[in-house]
Formats: structure tokens, C-alpha cells, sequence
């Protein structure tokens, strides 16, 4: 029998399939994987602003509560470290973290997975978990291929 995480990654193959554009593929993805994983409590995307100075990530498609951080600078939080390395970062317990910024005081860990088009850094998917090191090897590796799909589908649409 098929795992969860396999049978999850064929259904954001098949959204990447059906989805027309990249805007539509985000947001069916963070519903998906917020349905679907039940660990997922807080899935989205944040984008950096086109042109911004500083740069500036903005929140994009999202599936969970209404977050403080709708604007986050490069310098800033979790989400700042892996877009500025273009790194995936994995954080089991967030409230040893000091680049933490709260989204919900329940939140105890959390993955963020840069998103490139054409090898740059456009955005990034961020998971948060109210349980302690949810995120597996197996779901980073899940996380990276939702991720290389949205980069795909942006790079697809001449972005
Ligand atoms: N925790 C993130 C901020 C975004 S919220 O989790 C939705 C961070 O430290 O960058």
C-alpha cells in the first residue's frame, strides 16, 4: 500500500497537471496539503515583491489562520533564512529558534522551502506544525517537490 506522503505527491503532480496557472496551483496545493497532511497546520507561500528595496517576502496563497507576518524582510524569521540561502530549513522546536516569528502561539515546528525559477529565488513554502518535529526527511522531500512544481509552473508561464 501506498504511503500518505507517495499518495499526496501523486496528487500535486496530478494539481500541477490541471492547474492553468501558477497562481491556481499554489492555492489548490496549500488547500491540498493542508487537507491532507494532518500535521500541516498553517501551509503557504510567501513571495518576494517584485522590484522591492530591501527585498520583501508578501504573503501569498495560504490555508490556516490569518498570519501577523504579511510582509517579512530577508533578515527576518525563519522565512528570511531560507529565501536569503536559498536553503531548505527545518526547525523542530521553534521556541529554541531565535530567528522564530510567531504565526500562532501553537505552532512548535516548522519547514520553509524555497521556490526557484530559473535557479533565482522567487518565494517560498512555509509549513507549520503544532506538534515537535514534524517534518520528516520523507515530508521535506515531499515539500521540495511542491515547491520544484510551482517553480516549474512559473518558469512554464515565461516568469
Ligand atoms: N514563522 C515564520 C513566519 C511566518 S508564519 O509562520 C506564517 C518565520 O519565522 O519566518
Amino acid at each position: 500500500m501506498a504511503s500518505k506522503i507517495e499518495e499526496v505527491r501523486k496528487e500535486v503532480a496530478e494539481l500541477a497537471q490541471a492547474s492553468p496557472t501558477a497562481q491556481e496551483l499554489m492555492q489548490r496545493m496549500v488547500r491540498l496539503l493542508h487537507e491532507r497532511m494532518l500535521k500541516c497546520n498553517w501551509v503557504g507561500f510567501y513571495m518576494l515583491e517584485p522590484g522591492a528595496k530591501p527585498p520583501m517576502l508578501a504573503l501569498g496563497p495560504f490555508d490556516g489562520a490569518m498570519t501577523p507576518h504579511t510582509r517579512i524582510p530577508l533578515n527576518q524569521g525563519i522565512c528570511g533564512a531560507a529565501a536569503s540561502s536559498g536553503q531548505t530549513v527545518v526547525v523542530d522546536d521553534v521556541s529554541k529558534d531565535p530567528r522564530y516569528l510567531a504565526c500562532s502561539l501553537e505552532t512548535k515546528s516548522e519547514i520553509v522551502v524555497p521556490v526557484f525559477v530559473h535557479g533565482a529565488v522567487v518565494g517560498e513554502l512555509d509549513i507549520d506544525s503544532h506538534f515537535p518535529a514534524a517534518f520528516t526527511a520523507e515530508h521535506q522531500e515531499l515539500v521540495q517537490y511542491c515547491a520544484m512544481l510551482v517553480g516549474k509552473k512559473l518558469e512554464a508561464s515565461g516568469k
